[in-house]
């Protein structure tokens, strides 16, 4: 299965716990929350006190991707704030594995994210400490911007590290960046478990309940259609 994560980067923040509720209703599978510091990206969004006014609205996983420096800092805030999964970026770290610990010893997931320009090799070695590695395939710091579809062989490579590993039932690859109906299908194919969407689920032409079904039809679709999945199937 593969799931759909909205990003409520592109809510209305003046009624965020409505869309938060609107998104659920639409059957999203997770919470995407950006948490921006201005530094890392060149971007502010907001912090723990947001995450912790919404949590008790929905059901969904809280999924928190920090493009902050020193995210280690601020582990704990997160967890009591409600992240269930909690995402720091490689760049930032010069002791991934210890933070990768410390966000599973507040009963956390671990994620890793990677901007575009980074190798699939800084995590090489920490590939048994982490739940999920988000591939970004914009720039983060801002919704909107264009997909770079020179992301695929990077997801593809990812998926066949993990599979060589043993890992792809236990770590989930997360898409982040530009993902629509278009670009959707690419990414499932590459081997994305999770497809982060923002601008798409909130402002595109449908509504969020459209928006949301059209994304779910063509993820759907492109999983029926490889034809390696159904033989494997029926073998
Ligand atoms: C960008 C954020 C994304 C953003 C994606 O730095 O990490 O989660 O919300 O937005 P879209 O889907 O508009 O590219
Ligand atoms: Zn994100």
């Amino acid at each position: 299965m593969v799931k759909i994560a909205p990003s409520i980067l592109s809510a209305d923040f003046a009624n965020l716990a409505d869309d938060v509720i609107r998104v659920q209703e639409a059957g999203a599978d997770l919470l995407h929350i950006d948490v921006m510091d201005g530094h890392f990206v060149p971007n502010i969004t907001f912090g723990p006190v947001v995450i912790r006014s919404i949590k008790d609205r929905v059901d969904l996983p809280f999924d928190v991707h920090l493009m902050i420096e020193e995210p280690e800092k601020y582990i704990s805030e997160f967890a009591d704030a409600g992240a269930d999964l909690l995402t720091v970026h490689a760049e930032t770290q010069p002791h991934l594995q210890r933070t990768l610990q410390a966000i599973r010893d507040h009963g956390m997931k671990a994620g890793v994210s990677l901007n575009p320009s980074t190798p699939l090799s800084f995590i090489d070695w920490v590939l048994h400490d982490l739940d999920l590695v988000l591939i970004m395939t914009v720039n983060p710091g801002f919704g909107g911007q264009s997909f770079i579809p020179t992301m695929i062989p990077k997801i593809e490579e990812l998926a066949g590290l993990l599979e060589e590993e043993g890992l792809e039932e236990v770590v989930d690859i997360e898409v982040d960046g530009g993902v629509t109906p278009e670009t959707a299908p690419l990414v499932v194919d590459a081997g994305a478990d999770i497809l982060v969407a923002g601008s798409f689920v909130f402002k595109g032409p449908d509504g969020v309940d459209g928006n949301m079904a059209a994304l779910r039809k063509v993820v759907e679709e492109t999983l029926a259609d490889e034809p390696e999945a159904s033989l494997e199937d029926i073998m």
